[in-house]
């Protein structure tokens, strides 16, 4: 039986972490993030965190190598065995480069690469408005609010705003996206592994969306 090996792709507040959720209470998948990661490091006051957080607070890609070294561990954890969920890396071409050699070590191979296309108007408004729990969990204060307002639903704990979240960082983070992540989109088109999905439905559309999408990629690869 094959494992359901993937990518999400998109933009700065594309959904990437939004159909995270949604996907991992449908699959069972070792989810790595490395956004969250990072920020977990940051938080911690760990080497790597004091390392990424300059980079992270001007809306810069963390460099290349400290990524790498911080992906290849996980991917070759015990939980990452039978399925992983990627968000938020690979980010350049040398970050895609390195995964196909990590998998090759692994002999592993990726399913498909999930591209979240959103405008960069609409990619504003819902990053002025996203709203996350200490334990990550998404929300925005419009489109996807929590029950109580400024309180997770799950933990009850208060929500806040990431640091990175302020309207000249986000307009960094595009741009950073459209120079040195997007080329990852002709990448793995002509690898034959992206399946492209219209990000600006709502979430419970997108999630319909994927959700047939994966459907179709397991009969194609009988799992
Ligand atoms: P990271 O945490 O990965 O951030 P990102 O890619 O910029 O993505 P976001 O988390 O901002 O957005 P998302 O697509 O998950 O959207 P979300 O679901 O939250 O990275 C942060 C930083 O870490 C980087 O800038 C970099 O410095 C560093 N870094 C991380 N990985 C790296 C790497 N590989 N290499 C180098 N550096 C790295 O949704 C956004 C909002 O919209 C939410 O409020 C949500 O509720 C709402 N929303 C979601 N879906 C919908 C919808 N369909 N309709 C309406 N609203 C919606």
């Amino acid at each position: 039986m094959a494992d359901l090996n993937l990518i999400l792709l998109g933009p700065p507040g594309a959904g990437k972490g939004t159909q995270a959720e949604r996907i991992r209470e449908d699959e069972d998948l070792a989810y790595i993030a490395t956004g969250d990661m990072l920020r977990q490091a940051v938080a911690e006051g760990t080497p790597l965190g004091v390392q990424a957080k300059s980079f992270m607070d001007a809306g810069d890609l963390v460099p290349d190598e400290v990524i790498i070294g911080m992906i290849g561990d996980r991917l070759g954890s015990a939980d990452a065995r039978d399925g992983f969920l990627l968000d938020g890396f690979p980010r350049t071409i040398g970050q895609a480069e390195a995964l196909d050699v990590a998998l090759r070590q692994h002999e592993r191979d990726l399913t498909a690469v999930v591209l979240f296309e959103v405008p960069d108007e609409e990619i504003v408004r819902r990053i002025s408005g996203r709203r996350v729990s200490a334990a990550g969990r998404v929300y925005h204060v419009e489109f996807d609010p929590p029950k109580t307002e400024g309180i997770d639903d799950i933990d009850g704990t208060p929500l806040i705003q990431r640091d990175d979240d302020r309207p000249d960082t986000v307009l960094k983070r595009l741009a950073v996206y459209h120079d040195q992540t997007s080329p990852l989109i002709g990448y793995y088109e002509e690898r034959g592994l992206l399946q492209r999905i219209d990000g600006t439905l709502s979430p419970a559309e997108v999630r319909d969306h994927v959700r047939g999408t994966l459907a179709t990629l397991k009969r194609e690869a009988d799992f």
